[in-house]
């Protein structure tokens, strides 16, 4: 795949328009308030941002993931805090649902999470089941009608702001990830609330917290999948939401190598631009070539994933690369905006800042080589 196609390139200018008109010029402030986008994060419901995949008569926009990934690396162009509300709400919220639920659970949640009426995240990270993610502790108890909840989740994205959570429990600890469900867990329900809020180095405008379930019950039709398939629910998940983080890696690599070229042309040293050094020549060279080799990466997964493929180390491939670049090229713009760069005057020191969640959620970068690894060796 070497070009888009018309329909494509459409989504892509309608996302880069929103974008840049509605998106970008509230995000240094929200950077420094941290308040939640709520205004923006309804225009993109109406725009369809919110239910990329799940079908329009659901009230969704019925598209594939590469438009997907599109929308999405415009969006973080212009705020990755944004970026990834939307790219919970798509890929870890409603992916599950749309690809595992009964025609009745899909009826029930996927419509007011398409178009943005509730907020969804994805519960599954614990104290003590960060990477070792089957070694879930929060307990899924059978009681009549269905489960009780007991357990505490923590960095969970969109955590405060949620009203639909699909959450991990596990019915027999001893047995790891056999042992897990996945449940839809409406976050009005009695037994749940909204633990510590984290305070993070960036995403200032994305909400991170702690989730607490006290004896919090959960009807059968709100099993996901089947009982003890949960971790199987959780990884296939975790494969689409890393091309989401992939295209938000894009989108803050993009920027930063938007930045750093206008400023290259602009700023003089030794009698002229330093865009004329060759020391910065060869920084733009090697941040235009990182990103787009991971952006072929990153188009691949969504191509592999639409299809209905398991494609866990492309995915992986995509969310490795993009994540470290997205942190290369911060470190590079930095640098060539000097010390300007270190002053918050600057966008590029935000981008600096948000890039670093790239390596870490949704799977460390370690995590990612373990994927591929494991799949290139057998
Ligand atoms: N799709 C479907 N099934 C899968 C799968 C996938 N991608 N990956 C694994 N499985 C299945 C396996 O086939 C296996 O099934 P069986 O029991 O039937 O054999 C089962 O799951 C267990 O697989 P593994 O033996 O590979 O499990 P493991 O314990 O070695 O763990 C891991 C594998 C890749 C390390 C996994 O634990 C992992 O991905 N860890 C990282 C967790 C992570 O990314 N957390 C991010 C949290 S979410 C977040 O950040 C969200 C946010 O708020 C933004």
């Amino acid at each position: 795949m070497f070009a888009l196609s018309e329909e494509h390139r459409q989504i892509q200018d309608l996302a880069r328009e929103f974008a840049r008109e509605h998106v970008a010029p509230g995000a240094a402030a929200r950077d420094k308030s941290g308040a939640f986008p709520a205004d923006v994060v309804q225009q993109l419901g109406e725009l369809g941002f919110l239910g990329m995949f799940v079908p329009q008569d659901l009230g969704g926009a019925g598209l594939d993931v590469l438009s997907y990934v599109l929308a999405l690396e415009e969006v973080c162009y212009a705020d990755a805090s944004v970026g990834v509300i939307m790219s919970v709400q798509n890929s870890l919220a409603g992916w599950p649902i749309l690809a595992f639920g009964t025609d009745e659970q899909k009826a029930k949640w996927l419509t007011p999470l398409a178009t943005g009426e509730r907020i969804g995240c994805y519960a599954l990270t614990e104290p003590m089941a960060g990477s070792d993610a089957g070694a879930q502790q929060t307990r899924a108890t059978p009681v009549d009608g269905g489960y009780r909840l007991d357990g505490a989740k923590m960095w969970i994205t969109n955590g405060p702001q949620a009203g639909i959570c699909v959450t991990y429990a596990n019915l027999d600890v001893a047995s790891r990830h056999k042992g897990v469900c996945a449940f839809i867990v409406d976050t009005t329900t009695p037994g749940f609330r909204v633990g510590k809020i984290e305070e993070k180095l960036g995403l200032h405008a994305s909400g991170t917290c702690e989730l607490v379930y006290e004896n919090l019950f959960v009807p059968k039709e709100q099993l996901l999948h089947a009982e003890r398939q949960g971790f199987q629910v959780a990884m296939a998940t975790l494969d689409g939401g890393r091309i989401g983080i992939a295209a938000q890696s894009l989108g803050i690599a993009q920027r930063c190598l938007d930045l750093a070229v206008a400023y290259a042309k602009e700023r003089k040293a030794f009698g002229k631009a330093i865009a004329e050094q060759q020391a910065i020549q060869w920084k733009i060279a090697d941040m235009r070539c990182r990103i787009e080799a991971a952006r072929l990466l990153t188009w691949r997964a969504a191509w592999l994933k639409g299809q209905g493929d398991r494609a866990s180390a492309e995915c992986s491939m995509a969310k490795l690369m993009a994540s470290e670049t997205a942190n290369f090229c911060a470190y590079e713009a930095l640098q060539i905006f000097g010390g300007y760069g270190f002053s918050k005057e600057y966008e590029v020191e935000r981008l600096y800042r948000d890039a670093r969640i790239t390596t870490l959620y949704e799977g460390t970068s370690e995590i990612q080589r373990l994927v591929i690894a494991r799949s290139t060796i057998g």
